[in-house]
Formats: structure tokens, C-alpha cells, sequence
């Protein structure tokens, strides 16, 4: 078995990750995320969200709708160049993107193939309730535009000047011809998004920060970050003037993480144009008047999940382990009473593990943190199960506890232990996990 079909028969059985609809025989393309998986995601989310609109100043966030007035689709660009080319098996008609394949040739029953078709991937649907006069709209195949829709509203209703950003996390719709790899490549996936709009003369500059930025808070979650990389393309897409990925350099399949995009005025002056209005930007001092330039760092929050996961995921002799970033770990903190049978150690172990969780008086920090409790079984498979999805610590309460208030914390990546005062643990607990800090001064801060 590869690791990747570990990591699905893990995410499977450990309730990270499901099939979607499986038990209507699956939709190929479509996931959803479990108990464990969507802690994770919602970890990696609000990081992703702190780590742009708070450790940046002049980035602000939206939610914007997944629908949207059909002709953004046609100003984007999309309806004409949103493109795959597709190719059928004359012998057995499965379909397949042509960039998929290396020979003419069927992959399944090595029948020959059709002459591509270009087909395009945005997802329609229709909105309104009588029949005849229904409206056909897209489900939104790139997040980003509803920023660009955005844009006027959020400068009038902010004191922001440029340059800065907003940013946004939202799902993504597209009718891929092949879904593939897990999540690498679904029908319905999950974006982060920065729009950053600066002057034109500028773009270099902010190009330049953006991509140190984003390639160091990925470095900074991975278990490996030596395995993170940029490429750059060379052949670009419909808006683009240059740009990078940010790379999972060890996967196996595909690699992309994250483009990072130098988008020009293409996107602000293509909505003013097919909408009318004016989405330029005046300088509140010099009077100067221009359409804003666009970096946009998009990434797939889904694919991380996967590289982090690929990455994280790590065999020893007598266990598997997860060695996922605390502050992404679904669990912080595993807690056990030493014997499920000794009332007064179950006793205790449940004032900690309220404690820990935050919802005791004496909590020493804030924050609510998502802890897990096992008296089943013996210590080892508890352990063991912990490891396996990554719980960074595990908290026994035993004899010595009773006696003198302290208890063994366990490192899921070394197994060594040591003895920490309840009244300190919480504290030990967060000081153990660091979130990504920003590296740089922005230029002209
Ligand atoms: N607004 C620019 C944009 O959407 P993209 O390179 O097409 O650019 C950005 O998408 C990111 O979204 C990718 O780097 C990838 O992580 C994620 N993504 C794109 N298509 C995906 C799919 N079918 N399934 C999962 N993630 C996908």
C-alpha cells in the first residue's frame, strides 16, 4: 500500500475524511470532512485567517456569496477560457482531460481516442421559481471574483488606502473532468484568498513580499518544510503577467499548494468594463487617479490538508504517527486516568481535562481548547491511538497525582515524558503551540 492509500484508509477510519454520498455509491469529486477532519480544517482556517488580517494591518476579510450575477463569469474571462481539453474513448467511452494522458491511447481498455474537445469547467445551475423564466448563473468556479465585486464597497466602507488587501475562504466549484488524488483534485473545493491592490509601479515589490510571505507560513505548519518549493510557469493563465506555485515538492502526484499571481489591472478594469462602473482608485492626497494592480496568492485549503497530512504521516516500528503542527492537530491534548477502574483517579483526570478544556474557574488561559478523553483499554493503546491522529500530548493522571497535584505529559513525536504541576499545565500546553508569525517588514513600513 502507498502512503496515499494510507492516508485515505486513515482519514476513513479515523474520521477525518469521507467519501461524499457513499452510501448512494459515491459522487466521483466530492468529499466530506469528519469529527477530526473538520476540527483540522477549521484549525488551518482561522491560522490562515489570523495570520492575514491580524499579523497584517491593511488586510481586511469578506464572505461572499458562492452565486453571483452571471455576468461575472463573462467579464472574468471564464466563459471562454475556462477551459479543459477533453478526450472520449471510442472503444469504452470514458472521458479524460488530454494534459492527463502521454499517449493516444485509452488508459482503461487502450482503445483510441477522440480529437480533444475544449469543455468548459464552470458549473452551471439555475435560479427563480417559474419554470420558463428561470436565470442561469454558475456556481462560482474562482473565489476571488466576489473581491473584485467587492472592492468599491469595501474602500467606501473602511478608512483603507492603498495598498491593501482582502482577503476571503470560500468554496470553489469545478466540473473537472477527471477528479483525482483524494483531494488533491475535486468538483467542490475550499480556497484562501488575498487580493492585494497596490500601484502599478509597485507590483514588483509587493510580488516579491507576498510570495517570501505565503511560502513562509506554509514552512512554518509543515513537518517537512524542506519539501515546499516554487515552480514557475511559464505558460499562464488568461489574467496573468507572471507566476508562481508554491510546491509539495514530495508528492507523488500533482504538487501545486498555492498560486501566487501577478493579475494586473486584468480583473478591476474587466468588471468595470461589462458593469459600468467606475472601479477606479483616487489618491486621497495627490488627487492621482488609476485602476489598481492585483497580487492574488490563492491556495486550496483541501490540498494542504492533504500535504499536511502526506507529510505529516509517519511509520515506526510498534506505531503510526501523525506528526501533524500542534496548533493544526485536531486534539492538543489527550487526557487518561491511569486505571479506568479507580474512581479516585477518574475523578481527578476529569477535573484536568475540564481544566484543559477551559471550562473549569481556574482555567490560567483563555482559549478554549478541543481536548480528548480515553479511559479504555491499557495506556499503550491509548497511546497509540493518539499518535495515529496527531494529539500532540498525552496527560496521565496517576498515583503521584493524588499525592502531589502533578501529572506525566507524553510527547507523541519522541515518546518521552515528563512531570508537570496541574496548576501549570495549560499554560505548558499553549506555549507549545506557536502559530506562524510573519517574517518581514511590509516595503514602506
Ligand atoms: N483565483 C485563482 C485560482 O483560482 P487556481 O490555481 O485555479 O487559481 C488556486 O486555484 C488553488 O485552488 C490551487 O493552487 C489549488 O490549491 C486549489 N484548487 C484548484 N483546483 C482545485 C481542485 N479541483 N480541487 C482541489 N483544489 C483545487
Amino acid at each position: 500500500m502507498d502512503t496515499m492509500d494510507k492516508i485515505v484508509s486513515l482519514c476513513k477510519r479515523r474520521g477525518f475524511v469521507f467519501p461524499g454520498s457513499e452510501i448512494y455509491g459515491g459522487l466521483q469529486g466530492f468529499y466530506d470532512f469528519g469529527p477530526l477532519g473538520v476540527e483540522m480544517k477549521n484549525n488551518l482556517k482561522s491560522l490562515w485567517w489570523n495570520w492575514m488580517t491580524r499579523e497584517h494591518d491593511n488586510v481586511v476579510g469578506i464572505d461572499g456569496a458562492i452565486i453571483t450575477h452571471p455576468k461575472v463569469w463573462d467579464a472574468s474571462g471564464h466563459v471562454q477560457s475556462f477551459v479543459d481539453p477533453l478526450v472520449e474513448c471510442k472503444k469504452c467511452h470514458h472521458r479524460f482531460k488530454a494534459d492527463d494522458l502521454n499517449k493516444n491511447a485509452c488508459p482503461d481498455c487502450g482503445g483510441l481516442l477522440t480529437e480533444p474537445k475544449m469543455f468548459n469547467i464552470l458549473v452551471p445551475t439555475q435560479i427563480g421559481v417559474v419554470e420558463d423564466d428561470k436565470t442561469n448563473v454558475y456556481l462560482r468556479g474562482e473565489a476571488c471574483q466576489t473581491i473584485y465585486l467587492d472592492f468599491k464597497n469595501v474602500l467606501n466602507s473602511s478608512r483603507l488606502k492603498i495598498p491593501f488587501g482582502i482577503c476571503q475562504i470560500g468554496k470553489a466549484f469545478r466540473n473537472e473532468v477527471t477528479p483525482k488524488n483524494f483531494l488533491f483534485r475535486q468538483r467542490e473545493f475550499e480556497q484562501w484568498d488575498l487580493q492585494w491592490f497596490c500601484r502599478p509601479a509597485e507590483m514588483e515589490q509587493w510580488f516579491e513580499y507576498w510570495k517570501a510571505e505565503r511560502m513562509h507560513w506554509y514552512k512554518s505548519i509543515f513537518t517537512h518544510p524542506e519539501n515546499l518549493g516554487f515552480y514557475e510557469h511559464e505558460k499562464l493563465a488568461h489574467y496573468a503577467k507572471k507566476a508562481f506555485d508554491i510546491e509539495y515538492t514530495a508528492s507523488p502526484f500533482g504538487k501545486e499548494i498555492e498560486g501566487i499571481h501577478w493579475r494586473g489591472d486584468w480583473d478591476l478594469s474587466r468588471h468595470s468594463k461589462f458593469s459600468g462602473q467606475d472601479l477606479s482608485y483616487t489618491d486621497s492626497e495627490t488627487g492621482e487617479k488609476f485602476v489598481p494592480n492585483i497580487i492574488e496568492t490563492s491556495g486550496g485549503v483541501d490540498r494542504t490538508f492533504l500535504f499536511l497530512m502526506l507529510d505529516a504521516y509517519t511509520e515506526e516500528k510498534d506505531r503510526i504517527i501523525l506528526k501533524l503542527h500542534p496548533s493544526i492537530a485536531p486534539y492538543k491534548t489527550a487526557v487518561f486516568p491511569l486505571l479506568a477502574n479507580k474512581p479516585d483517579l477518574v475523578h481527578k483526570a476529569r477535573k484536568v481535562y475540564e481544566i484543559l478544556k477551559g471550562s473549569h474557574q481556574s482555567s490560567v488561559v483563555g482559549s478554549q481548547l478541543n481536548i480528548a478523553w480515553d479511559d479504555r483499554g491499557n495506556i499503550g493503546k491509548r497511546y497509540y491511538s493518539q499518535d495515529e491522529i496527531g494529539t500532540p500530548y498525552c496527560v496521565t493522571i496517576d498515583f503521584q497525582t493524588l499525592e502531589d497535584s502533578t501529572v506525566t505529559v507524553r510527547d507523541r513525536d519522541t515518546a518521552k515524558q515528563e512531570r508537570v504541576s496541574i496548576s501549570e499545565l495549560k499554560s505548558y500546553i499553549v506555549g507549545k503551540t506557536v502559530v506562524p508569525r510573519k517574517i518581514e517588514r511590509m516595503p514602506g513600513a
